[in-house]
């Protein structure tokens, strides 16, 4: 059977889906990349925001149009199968199988299910019920089987530290979704990054919805999240070790010295501050002040040399006044983030901001705000990304650019990596830079891209 797969949402939805493929390959199933030649259609779904559902009911809408006329099976996977769960099959007929995202090592006994014409569904206990350890042991048994070769890019891996979240931001529906949180065994993660570096990845990025707050517990021994950096850091192979997203309550001096003093961990920090007002951080319990949050800004300029901040804010919070905005723009403009993730406030049903709070922002008005927020991070995008213009980077290759439609000679393309620090940058060169890193001098800058000179000479990965 064929098998297409559409991914929504996170990093770690994208993970996810990797690791599914692997396994539903691994199955005897074949993956393919068009829709139309696939028997089964699966969602690896998004909760977040109601636009990223919406998107999910016009698939399925489409795919009971589809179903009419040829045999298919559809599922939906991950966070909105959690939120919804029978919902789904009730307002969607066409859904044949719904799998939580603590349930995916179960998806091939599900396809064979709903092939025999059963509804299929596996979905996490809700919070409060005693965890499912089993699923926490296939989980964890899921990522430790990854098979490298299912990997989309070359150089790059993710790796699972952390599932779920016990933070409870109002606004969010993470915590319902993924459950609650754990901290997986520093050594099944050495594990895992050892067989992805033999098998000849050299960027690894770390994956939590806290990342920092990774804590692993053990009979005498504590491994926080430095302990855990500078565990991996060593590892031979390892050309740059990232992690995303931190919250920037857990960023203590020992991380961000760890961030300096480990040649290989990147200095990249992407920690959202959500918003810039006291008063909204404090409706959205995320746990910290304003000036907390400046004082974070400050200790991580202060001691990781070059260090590059990527934030999240939302626009239009309940109750959010002009007041409230006006600090969010002053906190963007300040901090001169790299870039930021802007999103207009969803009300999220289950949320505790869908209790406590009315969503009372009108949308003309949260529209406004994300505007003004958009164009604030623009400038600041701008003057941080021209601030590298004359200096020599060292860029891994990802591949050909976004616009690099047909090579340019025989032997150059346009090409396409990132930064230590995250920066895209696009440059000539020939194509068989994919994967290596290079240094290459910065020539120019807009507020998304620095633009270089082709390079002179590749390095060869360590
Ligand atoms: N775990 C990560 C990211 C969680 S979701 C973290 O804590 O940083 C990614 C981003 O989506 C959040 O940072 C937040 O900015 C945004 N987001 C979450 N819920 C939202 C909602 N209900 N409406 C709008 N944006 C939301
Ligand atoms: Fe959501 Fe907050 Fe957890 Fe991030 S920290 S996943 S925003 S509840
Ligand atoms: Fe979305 Fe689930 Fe990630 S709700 S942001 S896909 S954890």
């Amino acid at each position: 059977m064929k098998v297409y797969l559409e991914t929504m949402g996170c990093q770690m939805n994208r993970l996810d889906s990797e690791l599914i493929a692997g396994r539903l390959q691994s199955a005897g199933y074949e993956m393919v990349s068009q829709q139309r030649r696939a028997d089964v259609i699966l969602y690896n779904t998004c909760s977040v925001r109601r636009h990223a559902e919406d998107k999910v009911f016009s698939r399925l809408g489409a795919d009971a149009q589809r179903k009419k006329s040829r045999r298919i099976l559809v599922g939906v996977l991950g966070c909105m199968a959690q939120r919804l769960g029978d919902e789904l099959f009730r307002r969607f007929p066409v859904v044949d199988l719904l799998c939580g995202p603590g349930q995916l090592s179960r998806l091939p006994d599900l396809i064979a299910d709903a092939s025999a014409g059963r509804r299929a569904t596996a979905l996490d206990p809700g919070r409060g019920s005693d965890p499912d350890r089993s699923a926490q042991e296939r989980l964890e048994a899921m990522d430790r089987s990854r098979d490298p070769r299912n990997m989309p890019h070359p150089s790059q891996a993710f790796v699972r530290v952390m599932r779920g979240c016990d933070r409870f931001c109002t606004y969010c529906i993470v915590p319902y979704v993924r459950g609650p949180e754990h901290s997986r065994p520093p050594e099944a993660i050495e594990e895992e990054v050892r067989r992805l570096l033999a098998a000849g990845r050299s960027e690894i990025t770390l994956l939590g919805q806290t990342v920092n707050r990774y804590r692993h517990e053990a009979p005498g021994r504590t491994t926080r999240f430095s302990d855990l950096l500078a565990r991996l850091s060593p590892l031979p192979g390892l050309r740059r070790l990232r992690f995303v997203t931190s919250h920037p309550l857990d960023f203590g001096r020992d991380l961000l010295e760890a961030i300096r003093d480990l040649p290989n961990v990147c200095p990249y920090i992407h920690a959202p501050a959500q918003s810039g007002s006291d008063a909204v951080l404090k409706r959205m319990n995320r746990g910290y002040t304003r000036a907390q949050y400046d004082e974070l800004v400050s200790a991580a300029k202060e001691i990781v040399p070059d260090v590059v901040l990527a934030g999240d804010f939302i626009a239009g919070f309940p109750g959010e006044r002009d007041e409230d905005h006006a600090a969010s723009m002053d906190l963007i403009r300040r901090t001169q983030y790299k870039n930021s993730f802007l999103f207009k406030y969803s009300h999220r049903e289950g949320t505790l901001a869908a209790r406590r709070y009315a969503d009372d922002v009108p949308e003309a008005m949260k529209r406004r705000r994300h505007a003004e927020l958009l164009q604030a991070q623009n400038e600041a995008s701008l003057t941080h990304h021209r601030s590298y213009v004359g200096r020599t980077m060292e860029v891994l290759v990802a591949g050909p650019s976004r616009k690099a439609q047909a090579p340019l000679s025989e032997s150059t393309v346009q090409l396409q990596g990132r930064t230590r620090g995250d920066h895209i940058v696009v440059f000539d060169g020939p194509g068989s830079l994919l994967g290596a890193y290079v240094n290459v001098r910065i020539r120019d800058a807009d507020a998304l891209t620095l633009f270089a000179d082709p390079p002179t000479r590749a390095i060869a990965p360590t």
